[in-house]
């Protein structure tokens, strides 16, 4: 069978909660197992050549948990930006362009600074763009578009009839990018959760129970292998 490699990957890691809990480890001890997948499963789609890659990381619905574990999950990308300054030389070999998507709004400006320095060095890098979805809500990203779009018309630039769905595509973080082939969703839920609503009108899906802590780079070959064997109809016959 010939694989067919999806040019955009979504990845909903989801799981990490559940994964510390039955460990009888807190949940931020989940977040960090959760954080070295994300490392993992990265290098490796990296290494295979996918296009673009993104990574739900938090959700604008994830503020509602309680403040220590908001507090770990902020510490972890912190780190991780950290880290990824120190490993800029390996990160450009694999020529992994790392881009934020999200709101900023409500973000500690550390973080952004982290992220908005590691977009513009990695900027010439493109045979991989990783973005990461921090902050980030479908619907929130959608709003942003229409208000951008509105403010054209405000300004006499753009007439209502002229609106296309390509402007709002444009307007959207992965603006540029492909739309995303397959959504990954681990933890046994199956749902979108806000997440590239969008985008994703004709994604497939995957679905597994395996807990995001436990996603390893087998079970991606297996995506890939799957992904290969579906027949993508966009409405047609
Ligand atoms: C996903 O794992 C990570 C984030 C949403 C930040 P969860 O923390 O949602 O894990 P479960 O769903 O509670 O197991
Ligand atoms: C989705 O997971 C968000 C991320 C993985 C970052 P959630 O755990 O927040 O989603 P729900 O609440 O189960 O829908
Ligand atoms: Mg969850």
């Amino acid at each position: 069978m010939s694989l067919v490699l999806p040019e955009h990957i979504g990845f909903i890691m989801d799981g990490n909660g559940r994964w510390a809990t039955s460990r009888g480890l807190s949940r931020s001890e989940g977040h960090i197992a959760g954080a070295n997948t994300f490392r993992e499963i990265c290098e490796y789609g990296c290494d295979l050549g996918i296009k673009s890659m993104t990574f739900y990381a938090f959700s604008t619905e994830n503020w509602k948990r309680p403040p220590a574990e908001v507090a770990a999950l902020m510490n972890i990308f912190r780190d991780y930006l950290l880290e990824a300054q120190e490993r800029k030389a390996e990160n450009a070999r694999k020529g992994m362009h790392m881009h934020y998507m999200g709101e900023r709004d409500g973000m500690p400006q550390d973080i952004l600074d982290l992220f908005d320095t590691a977009e513009i060095e990695s900027a010439h890098q493109t045979r991989t763009t990783v973005n990461i979805a921090v902050n980030y809500g479908g619907r929130a990203e959608i709003l942003h578009s229409v208000k951008d779009i509105a403010k054209r018309v405000q300004q006499g630039e753009l007439k209502p009839e002229d609106i296309t769905e390509d402007m709002i595509s444009a307007g959207l973080y992965t603006a540029g990018q492909p739309e995303p082939d397959i959504i990954i969703r681990p933890s046994g839920e199956q749902r979108i959760s806000n997440f590239m609503i969008w985008q994703s009108a004709y994604s497939e899906f995957w679905y597994t129970d395996k807990l995001w802590p436990d996603f390893t780079t087998e079970d991606l070959d297996k995506v890939i292998e799957d992904y290969s064997k579906r027949n993508r109809r966009f409405g047609g016959v």
